[in-house]
């Protein structure tokens, strides 16, 4: 599985393609909000400071909602970096925008999935990722995981080469319960992926030995 980190922020992208485990970056608006990037030629150059980092793909998502806008934000982000995926919402032009970028070859990420039903569309659309947000469901009583699920059967089914990015991934047993049920990809913050390091046995087990060695050696 694909370990994406879901931030704007240049030094945890740097922390995490540091670390040794990341294939890539996707971010949001209410995330590039957060680091106080404005401005169209400022959000560009923030864009093409997350590919100088990363050795993978980027996801930039698009303002527009509708068709013409989003193609023409999209092909502008695109030529940015040839790792810019463009992020387009799951609404009719959105889809239609994907049917376009995917046969010029420009890679998509449609976001802001909720169901198998919209995951399906963006696949038929040609969608390279699909971004259905497990956290968000589970925030609402349903369970994010048994979606990513469904979709896995459905692309299985078919054949389809969209993968699947399990996005709002907030804890280290989503990410262990994404890699259970097959998705592709997942993307979350990097303390997520982080904790998946943790066990007391291992920190005892190595204060333990160090203690042995130290006993025999000073
Ligand atoms: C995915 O592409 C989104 O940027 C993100 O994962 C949303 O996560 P959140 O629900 O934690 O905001």
């Amino acid at each position: 599985m694909k370990f994406f980190i879901d931030t704007a922020n240049l030094a945890e992208i740097q922390e995490a393609q540091d670390f040794g485990i990341l294939d890539g970056v996707t971010t949001n608006p209410s995330l590039m909000a957060k680091e106080g990037i404005s401005g169209k030629n400022n959000v560009l150059r923030h864009y093409k400071a997350i590919c100088n980092i990363v050795d993978g793909d980027v996801s930039a998502e698009v303002i527009a909602t509708d068709f013409e806008g989003m193609i023409r934000e999209g092909e502008e982000l695109a030529d940015l970096d040839e790792k810019i995926v463009v992020k387009i919402p799951m609404i009719k032009d959105g889809i239609k925008a994907i049917r376009y970028f995917s046969e010029k070859g420009i890679k998509t990420n449609c976001t802001l999935i909720f169901s198998a039903g919209q995951a399906l569309l963006a696949a038929k659309a040609g969608a390279t990722y699909v971004s259905p947000f497990i956290g968000r469901l589970d925030d609402i009583g349903f369970d994010g995981i048994d979606l990513i699920e469904q979709i896995r059967t459905i692309f299985d089914n078919y054949g389809f080469e969209t993968e699947i990015l399990a996005a709002s991934v907030r804890n280290p047993m989503h990410i262990i319960k994404c890699a259970e049920v097959g998705s592709d990809v997942m993307t979350g913050p990097l303390s997520a992926i982080l904790a998946l390091l943790k066990h007391p046995l291992t920190d005892n087990g190595l204060k333990q030995f160090l203690a042995d060695h130290a006993k025999v050696n000073g």
